[in-house]
């Protein structure tokens, strides 16, 4: 617990790194768009850590206004909450800097996104792919946001945002100057996996394209994914317990329920006993219900991409004059001539 006074508000990101997915929607714009009504929300295209990993530059500003079109056609409003691209808001680098200096180098090394995404030739990495974290930990506190809504993926890079700001309130004898952020992670659809691989979280780098539900799959593609995802030959359990070491059978069943707003449980009590040939077609119903409109809305969207642009920089004026005014107080508190 800190005494952090300051008010309640909300930040997360997503890298424009590929297309946006069914465990994008889920673990994370979902959460986005019902928070928008509760907190002032800050809703960011995260582009500087998109290129830790070669981008394609042609292609990293199509996505970055795809993932923004994604933002909107999921029922972001941009009146309300705050929609902007990382780089257009010079304050996250420079807080990112300071923040390289107070994470140390065993926090970093922990990390477990740099061992997997560095791989063996962990050499060869770039050194902004080592130090992702401490920038993320600056998205988030040079909003001096309490709370970031993630996938389940993101749960190690925010414990070490909270001891960022942690350490920077002891070390510079500020206690409770940078609230210590909360993770919202809970609840259905935190962690999707892949269709193909009931082991492996859904994602845009997935080989296979059979692996991933994009939002701007139409219905026809999304019936072909689903009808192919991987199963096993038994029929579906009438209780939780029956679905343990059966992570394909485990994860359609989690799609369905945190897309009908259902447990479990539920979804159990009505398939209980029917094999995959009856439900897959129903999931598939739900998830074209869910999803290909939002789809739709993307894509007409992505039409416009000077209205995203518009969108991006007026929400890039607004959050500058919030994080602005945190690094010119850190910059005081660290001792820099203002
Ligand atoms: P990324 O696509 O890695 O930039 O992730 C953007 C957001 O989506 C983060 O909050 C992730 O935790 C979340 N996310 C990514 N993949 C999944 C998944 N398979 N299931 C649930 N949430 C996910
Ligand atoms: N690391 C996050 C991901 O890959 C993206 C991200 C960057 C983020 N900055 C953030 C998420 C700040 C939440 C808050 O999914």
């Amino acid at each position: 617990m800190t005494g952090y006074k300051g008010p309640e508000r909300v930040l997360s990101g997503i890298q424009p790194s590929g297309g946006m997915h069914l465990g994008n929607y889920l673990g994370a714009i979902r959460k986005f768009v019902d928070l928008q009504t509760e907190m002032d929300c800050f809703y960011c295209v995260v582009d500087m850590h998109a290129i830790t990993v070669w981008q394609d530059p042609a292609k990293l500003r199509a996505q970055t206004f795809h993932i923004a079109a994604a933002y909107l056609a999921a029922g972001i409003d941009p009146k309300v909450a705050t929609i902007f691209h990382q780089s257009a808001v010079a304050a996250h680098a420079e807080l990112a800097w300071i923040f390289n200096c107070v994470a140390r180098l065993g926090w970093l090394d922990r990390m477990t996104q740099f061992k997997d995404k560095a791989g063996k030739d962990k050499e060869r990495a770039s050194v902004g792919l080592y130090t992702y974290p401490t920038l993320m930990a600056s998205d988030i506190l040079v909003y001096k946001a309490t709370h970031v809504p993630v996938g389940d993926d993101q749960k190690q890079h925010l414990e070490l945002a909270r001891d960022v700001a942690g350490k920077f309130n002891r070390d510079f004898s500020a206690p409770d100057f940078f609230p210590l952020p909360e993770p919202l992670i809970k609840g259905p659809g935190a962690r999707i996996m892949s269709l193909r691989d009931g082991t492996a979280k859904m994602s845009k780098s997935d080989p296979s394209d059979q692996a991933t539900i994009y939002l701007t799959d139409d219905a026809d593609a999304i019936l072909k994914k689903i009808k192919k995802a991987k199963t096993d030959p038994e029929p579906l359990p009438s209780e939780i317990a029956g679905l343990s070491g059966r992570p394909e059978a485990a994860n359609l069943v989690g799609i369905y329920a945190a897309l009908s707003g259902k447990s479990d449980e539920d979804v159990l009590r009505e398939f209980g006993g029917s094999g995959f040939g009856r439900f897959k077609p129903a999931l598939a119903d739900i998830v074209v219900e869910k999803i290909a409109p939002i789809g739709d809305r993307m894509r007409r969207l992505e039409e416009d991409p000077s209205y995203l642009r518009d969108v991006l920089i007026s929400g890039a004026q607004k959050a500058g004059a919030t994080a602005e005014a945190t690094v010119r107080d850190v910059k005081e508190i660290v001792g820099f001539v203002v």
